[in-house]
């Protein structure tokens, strides 16, 4: 079965094609980066006519990257939440309709099922049942997958996602919009031990998650120092190994809880060179997608809709997006 995969929900168009035989085929992706660093953050309207603008073109492209045409689709894959309103309608639309006027099945599918599913793209795939840490823009979770469709929620932020902090925290450092990985390569140049912030909520029972104060502590410490660019490191360093530190804390505790030996890691923040070192000494064997998987794209939701439409999974052919859908909520197809 070969499904068309189709990702619109933030700021990146992404599209994939998956076999069910012989995996990825291609993708293409178009990052809206750009348009959105002169405002510091993602406008929404800008990013679903953008949407509008890059999606059939990829399609075309992707298609033609694989050798296939249109009439070669068994099903398509959309994200249908959560995320930007109008930048899931976009996809919703383009999906559906396609599939409507192909008369083939549609699936919408959840945006951070897609990212948790992204490493089973690689050659040494997890297998079932393993613990998730989801680290991206909009959400930090710990999440037990004993199956796949079904999601225990172990722990998750109680205000800021891991990285939304890391791009606040760049922000207020007087960094470049898109922040987090600009701030983890400040942070390279960054001397260890001569700032330290506090690991949160550590030192409570449980797996929840708060980066909201961090980015007040680094804010405090940069306006103490004397702001040359090498305090500005230190202080970057200083702040990555808070967070990562405290993820891996927590990454520790849920494995005890579970049992389970197996830790997969996506999102955005997955892509973080000292999180991948960190969380590779804990007890369990570690899985990240590649680089390019970890944020937004479109291979994660063909593979996610792939695995669903081949359970079985089937929908009525409505044009329907959901911006806040706790995953929790999903189950197996
Ligand atoms: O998963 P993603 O592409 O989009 C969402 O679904 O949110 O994640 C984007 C997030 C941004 O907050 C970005 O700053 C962060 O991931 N990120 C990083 C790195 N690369 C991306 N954070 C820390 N270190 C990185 N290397
Ligand atoms: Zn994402």
């Amino acid at each position: 079965m070969i499904t068309l995969g189709i990702e619109t929900s933030c700021d990146e168009s992404g599209v994939a094609v998956y076999s069910t035989k012989q995996g990825l085929l291609s993708h293409q992706l178009f990052s809206q980066i750009k348009l959105h660093a002169e405002y510091g953050g993602v406008v929404p309207e800008l990013a679903s006519r953008d949407h509008i603008r890059r999606v059939l073109p990829l399609i075309k492209q992707t298609l033609k990257e694989a050798d296939l045409t249109l009439a070669d689709i068994d099903g398509i894959a959309y994200t249908a939440g959560p995320g930007l309103i109008g930048a899931l309608m976009t996809g919703a639309s383009i999906a559906r309709s396609l599939a409507w006027g192909l008369n083939i099945p549609a699936v919408g599918v959840h945006h951070m099922e897609g990212h948790l599913l992204a490493p089973l793209l690689e050659p040494n795939p997890p297998q079932f049942p393993f613990v998730a840490l989801l680290v991206s823009g909009g959400h930090t979770m710990l999440v037990d997958v004993p199956r796949l469709g079904e999601y225990h929620l172990l722990g998750e932020s109680v205000d800021d996602a891991a990285g939304e902090a890391f791009d606040k925290t760049a922000k207020l450092l007087g960094l470049d919009y898109p922040g987090g990985p600009l701030l983890a390569k400040l942070a390279l140049q960054g001397r260890s031990g001569l700032y330290r912030f506090p690991r949160p909520m550590t030192d409570r029972p449980g797996c929840d998650f708060s980066f909201s104060g961090l980015k007040t502590s680094t804010l405090t410490a940069w306006q103490n120092s004397t702001q040359t660019e090498q305090d500005k490191a230190d202080i970057a360093r200083a702040f990555e190994e808070a967070v990562v530190d405290t993820l891996t804390i927590k990454c520790r505790r849920a494995i005890e809880q579970t049992g389970r030996k197996q830790l997969v890691v996506a999102g955005g923040v997955g892509a973080n060179q000292r999180l991948r070192a960190q969380l590779a000494t804990l007890p369990a064997q570690v899985f990240f997608p590649r680089l390019e998987f970890c944020t937004d794209n479109g291979a994660m939701i063909a593979l996610a809709g792939a695995l669903r439409l081949a359970a079985g999974a089937m929908e009525p052919p409505i044009i329907q997006v959901r911006p806040r859908w706790p995953l929790m909520e999903l189950s197996a197809a």
